[in-house]
């Protein structure tokens, strides 16, 4: 009878290894110790009916194997109850949370949108045209005949003799014009543009620009500064002063160069306007006649005024970046930056 408490034993104490979740610890607790028709327990009952001479040590050994068994599953149930380390990723609720990487918008995008919100509020709506432009509307139309020298100012990526991928968006005015003549226009053209050139701290072979045009009867170069004055108070703060120089492009007459005090050192002269006290923000004028009437309206009757700026360049006045090659090397250290 020894004997088979020594079996039952080690039956017992393999089952219990073998448990390997809380219910099924509960399952062996019932089998070997449960008060109906547990083993030991059945042990324990079967007492009596041996002979007097072999109850007292098999008496003892059951309790012991019953003390022994309770023992071993309490902790046994411990050990189940303790989280593992998988449980405690998946609940510990005091963690903190992992963070999502939310996107957010290009730092020419960011400036485009506030430049579409100042220009909105006089007026100008947002028209788009295509990256990839004849050379007529690219050139030709805004006075720049084949050989033209003017053209040497942008250097060009031909698609072939006669397309180009556009050097500037000022090829959008004879388009914006030839859809909406003869009603007055007030746009903003923005969008990307090209040129073949070698890539530098202030250069880029991509950039955005931002083209203006409003043409209608009686605007004056007035107009255009007051539209100047406006967008450099509202974008680089209330009292900056804006100047005109005299410029040179095909497609304007009079033209300008615009330039407003240094925002740095607001007109002492520092590293930032190269000691001069005033920063170049764009070349504008007033519509040529041959480009009004290439696009459809009477130079007799209507006049304009037009203007081109990068967006790139707003932004770096602004947050005084030194090189337009971060906008677009993917760097997330300066993207991250902004916004
Ligand atoms: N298209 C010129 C450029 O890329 C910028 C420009 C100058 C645009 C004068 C204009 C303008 O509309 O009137 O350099």
């Amino acid at each position: 009878m020894v004997e088979k408490v020594r079996m039952l034993k080690e039956e017992a104490l393999e089952a219990l290894h073998a448990a390997s979740s809380l219910a099924e610890l509960d399952d062996w607790r019932v089998k070997y110790l449960g008060r109906k028709g547990g083993a030991v327990t059945q042990l324990l009952r079967s007492i009596p009916e041996l002979p007097a001479e072999e109850r007292p040590a098999l008496g003892q050994a059951a309790n012991e194997l019953k003390g022994f068994l309770q023992e071993r599953y309490e902790a046994r149930h411990e050990e189940l109850s303790r989280p593992t380390a998988e449980m405690t990723e998946a609940i510990d609720v005091t963690l903190p949370g992992r963070p999502v990487n939310l996107g957010r918008l290009h730092l020419t995008i960011q400036t485009l949108r506030e430049m579409y919100a100042i220009f909105g509020q006089m007026g100008f709506q947002v028209e788009e045209w295509p990256e990839v432009e004849t050379d007529l509307l690219n050139f030709e139309l805004l006075n720049m005949p084949p050989h033209h020298p003017a053209r040497d100012m942008w250097d060009t990526f031909y698609v072939n003799p006669k397309v180009v991928l556009r050097t500037h968006t000022s090829p959008g005015q004879i388009r914006s014009m030839r859809k909406h003549c003869p009603d007055p226009i007030r746009i903003i053209l923005p969008g990307k543009c090209y040129r073949y050139e070698a890539v530098t701290a202030r250069a880029e072979f991509m950039f955005y620009q931002v083209e203006g045009l409003a043409v209608g009867r009686r605007i004056t170069l007035a107009d255009l500064k007051g539209t100047m004055v406006d967008f450099a108070r509202q974008m680089f703060g209330a009292d900056r002063q804006v100047r005109f120089r005299c410029s040179y492009f095909p497609f304007t007459e009079p033209s300008v160069e615009v330039d407003m005090d240094c925002i740095i050192c607001g007109g002492e002269g520092c590293r930032v306007c190269k000691h001069t006290g005033w920063l170049e923000i764009c070349g504008a004028g007033m519509v040529h006649p041959q480009v009004l009437s290439n696009g459809g309206y009477d130079p007799d009757i209507y006049s304009g005024f037009a203007f081109g700026m990068g967006p790139e360049r707003v932004a770096m006045l602004k947050h005084d970046i030194s090189d337009i090659r971060y906008f677009y090397s993917n760097d997330l250290r300066f993207l991250k930056q902004f916004g």
